[in-house]
C-alpha cells in the first residue's frame, strides 16, 4: 500500500507550516517542513564559507547535510545541524533568503530530493513547502496551495518573528516577502506554482483552526 501524502504548497506567510503541523497532528502523520532543508543547505554553505552562488560546491553541500530533527529537553522542537543546535538561525529572515538563493539552483534541489521523499512512512506524510505537489510527491493524496495576500502575510511573519523576541520592521519584511515571492515564482527550475491537480486554499481573514478544519474536512472526503 502507498503511503499517503498531504502535500501545501504555497508562498511564505500563507501559515503553511503552522496549518501543516495542525494537520498533521490531527491525523498522526509525520510533517515534512521542506523549507528548512533548503534553510540548513544556506546555513551549512556559511559554515564551510562557501559562496552561495558556487552551485556545485552548494549541492555537494546539500547532498551531505548531517540534520537531525528532534526535541529540546522542554518538549520543544529542534533542529540540529552537525550536531550544533541551529533552530533559532534556521528561522532568521536572513537565512530565508539565502534559502531562496540556493533554491534557485538545480543542482540543489536534485539533491534535496531523495531526502525529502524518504520522509514518505506509515502512516502517512504531511509535506510543506513550494514544490510537494508538483515535483516532490506527485503522486499525493491531496495538493493545496494554500495563499494569502501578500499585506496579511507581511503582517503574520512580523507577529511570528515579534513573538520570537527577534527585532523586525513591517516594511522591510513586506519588501522581503514580495523579493522572495518573485524570485521563487520566477525561477527556472520547479518555480512557486500550483500543481494542476491542486486545491487552492485562500487563508486570508480565517484562523488556523478555520483553514486546518477545511482541510481535515477534505481529508475525510477522499
Ligand atoms: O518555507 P520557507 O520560508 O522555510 O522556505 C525557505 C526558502 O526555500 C523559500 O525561499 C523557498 C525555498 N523552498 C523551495 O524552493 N522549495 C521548497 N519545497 C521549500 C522551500
Amino acid at each position: 500500500m502507498t503511503v499517503p501524502v498531504i502535500a501545501i504548497d504555497g508562498p511564505s506567510g500563507s501559515g503553511k507550516g503552522t496549518i501543516a503541523r495542525r494537520v498533521a497532528e490531527a491525523l498522526g502523520y509525520h510533517l515534512l517542513d521542506s523549507g528548512a532543508l533548503y534553510r540548513l543547505t544556506a546555513i551549512a554553505a556559511n559554515n564551510n564559507s562557501i559562496a552561495l552562488d558556487d552551485k556545485q560546491a552548494v549541492a555537494r553541500i546539500a547532498s551531505k547535510l548531517n540534520v537531525r530533527f528532534d526535541t529540546h529537553e522542554d518538549g520543544s522542537e529542534g533542529i540540529w545541524l552537525d550536531d550544533v543546535d541551529v533552530t533559532f538561525e534556521v528561522r532568521r529572515e536572513s537565512t530565508g533568503a539565502g534559502a531562496s538563493t540556493v533554491a534557485a539552483i538545480p543542482e540543489v534541489r536534485e539533491a534535496l530530493l531523495e531526502r525529502q521523499r524518504a520522509f514518505r512512512q506509515a502512516p502517512g506524510l504531511v509535506a510543506d513547502g513550494r514544490d510537494m505537489g508538483s515535483h516532490v510527491f506527485t503522486s499525493a493524496l491531496l495538493k493545496i496551495f494554500l495563499t494569502a495576500s501578500a499585506g496579511e502575510r507581511a503582517r503574520r511573519r512580523y507577529k511570528q518573528l515579534k513573538d520570537k523576541g527577534m527585532d523586525v520592521s513591517l516594511a522591510a519584511l513586506s519588501r522581503d516577502i514580495e523579493d522572495r515571492d518573485r524570485r521563487d515564482s520566477e525561477r527556472s527550475v520547479a518555480p512557486l506554482r500550483p500543481a494542476p491537480d491542486a486545491r487552492i486554499l485562500d487563508s486570508s481573514g480565517k484562523s488556523i483552526e478555520t483553514v486546518a478544519q477545511v482541510i481535515l474536512d477534505w481529508v475525510a472526503e477522499l
